[in-house]
């Protein structure tokens, strides 16, 4: 069976679960539940990044030692990614032991490859990045140009990481789509930025902290803890079982996709690289980072009190619409802004009106004019339901495998318009009295077109697409047939939904919005 192994970033402890974090992991779930449904074994990670500095703060601030904080926050984003309905393969703490004893391993793979040494280094540290920036890379306060804060002088002796020694096999691999270990960055302009940055040459890193209790100590001097940035990018092998022997790492490394937004490319697509060529383990395959959102055109932060969370959301608008509308509303890769109101427009639109409006209409004239049931009409030509699914077939797999959420929502949109126009055209409430064999054939069309869209909806919708299956009178087990049609593209001759099967009541599935409030 061919695997896919697809990541988000581990967040980190100091925040709560937000929108920002919900995007990408949203999206990571969608393309999971996508590759499952084309028969891929799928392992699917994201996880809480909970040592260093930050942390160390944070918990002080809060006057909680940086254990119970951690432990009070990711269980945070266990309870926002339940509420998501995201359905992760695993989630891995930065604390947890077979993470930490990986992190060792590798380090000390490093250290006894000569990559790793030791020396006085003075620096400009951003406690909030977790990382040095030089001098030009201030802003003209002298602050963080990302945190606006001004970065604290750190003069200790660290062990340093040979990154130096990486910079020209990043170059090619990165450049050549035909090197072996091809590490493909997106998007494009992106790409290039990280090559222009790498063509300028590479200086070694610190991987180590002298005065940090809250990290894990280095294999071969337990007086230095391991620089957060080395500690978290192992996350991707240690949750895979890079330290034990389940096999399960050799299953799915390396991992197709690492998704992250813009402001962590570097990385991921420098420095974790870079450390797994120096332990001698294969490189990703590729990293895609997204823009940041901007909330009604400003950076979303607690001081403004903008910040949009998991749960309003799912307050607002369910489970399933929420994942919907957070993908699809702008595209991955840019910058964009959003707002609540941006989003109830959207529900409206394609959720409210156009699927709503579909599912309510065949559902109440299926009770009017056929009890309830899948119309018993004779074999016909449903020249609708091919048309939907030669719509679907065109573009909106590859759209989800190349995360533009935005295309593939564009697509199903079209296919649920084609639908709503052909009721128009049809006018079953005309066919009722002059022609009830017509009337049958439409609206077992529509049904069958209905399934259809219900199985390509499900990694956005994953709830309520299999609702609408149930309720439409499909036969047979939604993700079994489902996975069986994506492998064949054949639709069953008698439909899915067989004639004289009875129709659920779908009831109002997404009532409308009001939009001129937040
Ligand atoms: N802990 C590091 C990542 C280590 S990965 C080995 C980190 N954590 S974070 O909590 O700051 O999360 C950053 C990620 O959250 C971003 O890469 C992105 O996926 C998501 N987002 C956080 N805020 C966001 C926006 N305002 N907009 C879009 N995505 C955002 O960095």
């Amino acid at each position: 069976m061919k695997k896919y192994y697809i990541t988000t970033p581990i967040y980190y402890v100091n925040d709560k679960p937000h929108i920002g974090h919900a995007y990408t992991t949203i999206a990571a779930d969608i393309a999971a539940r996508w590759k499952k449904l084309q028969g891929f074994d799928v392992f699917f990670l994201t996880g809480t990044d909970e040592h260093g500095a930050k942390i160390v703060q944070s918990a002080q601030a809060k006057g909680k030692t940086p254990k119970e904080l951690c432990d009070e926050t990711s269980q945070y984003f266990k309870d926002a990614w339940a509420l998501l309905n995201i359905d992760y393969s695993g989630f891995i703490r930065t604390t947890d032991q077979k993470h930490e004893k990986t992190v060792q391993l590798i380090t000390q793979k490093l250290f006894d490859k000569q990559l790793i040494y030791k020396k006085q280094y003075e620096g400009l540290y951003c406690v909030h990045c977790e990382k040095f920036l030089a001098e030009k890379d201030l802003d003209e306060n002298g602050c963080c140009p990302d945190h606006k804060k001004p970065p604290v002088i750190q003069s200790e002796e660290n062990y340093f990481f040979k990154l130096s020694d990486f910079t020209e096999k990043l170059i090619s691999m990165i450049e050549d789509p035909k090197h072996p270990q091809h590490l493909e960055v997106l998007p494009e302009a992106r790409r290039n930025e990280i090559l222009g940055k790498l063509r300028l040459g590479l200086e070694d890193i610190s991987i180590s902290r002298a005065n940090l209790q809250w990290g894990i100590p280095l294999p071969f001097d337990a007086t230095q803890t391991v620089y957060v940035w080395v500690d978290a990018l192992i996350n991707y092998i240690s949750a895979i079982g890079y330290s034990d022997d389940t096999n399960t790492f050799e299953k799915y490394w390396p991992a197709e996709i690492h998704l992250m937004a813009k402001d962590i490319l570097w990385f991921h697509s420098v420095i974790w690289p870079a450390i797994l060529m120096g332990a001698g383990i294969p490189v990703h395959k590729s990293v895609y980072s997204h823009g940041f959102f901007t909330i009604n055109g400003e950076k979303m932060s607690k001081t403004i009190g903008n910040i949009i969370t998991p749960k309003e959301l799912v307050d607002k608008f369910g489970t399933d619409a929420s994942r919907y509308l957070a993908v699809s509303l702008i595209p991955f890769g840019p910058d964009g802004d959003i707002s609540m109101q941006a989003l109830s427009h959207k529900y409206n639109i394609d959720l409210a009106n156009n699927l709503g409006n579909l599912i309510s209409r065949t559902n109440k004239m299926t009770e009017k004019y056929f009890e309830g049931k899948i119309p018993d009409c004779q074999n016909f030509d449903d020249i609708l339901t091919k048309k939907v699914a030669a719509i679907l077939e065109n573009g909106y797999g590859q759209a989800i495998e190349s995360m533009q959420f935005h295309k593939a929502a564009e697509i199903f949109q079209q296919a649920i318009t084609l639908i709503n126009q052909q009721i128009e055209n049809d006018a079953p409430w005309k066919l009722a009295k002059t022609d009830t064999v017509k009337l049958a054939q439409c609206l077992f069309s529509y049904f069958q077109s209905t399934a259809l869209i219900a199985m390509y909806i499900a990694p956005f919708m994953p709830a309520l697409s299999k609702k609408i299956w149930t309720l439409a009178g499909a036969d047979g087990d939604f993700e079994t047939v489902s996975k069986k049609y994506f492998a064949d593209k054949i639709i069953p001759e008698n439909g899915f939904c067989p004639r004289g099967n009875k129709i659920g009541n779908f009831g109002i599935m997404f009532p409308r919005i009001e939009t001129d409030k937040k």
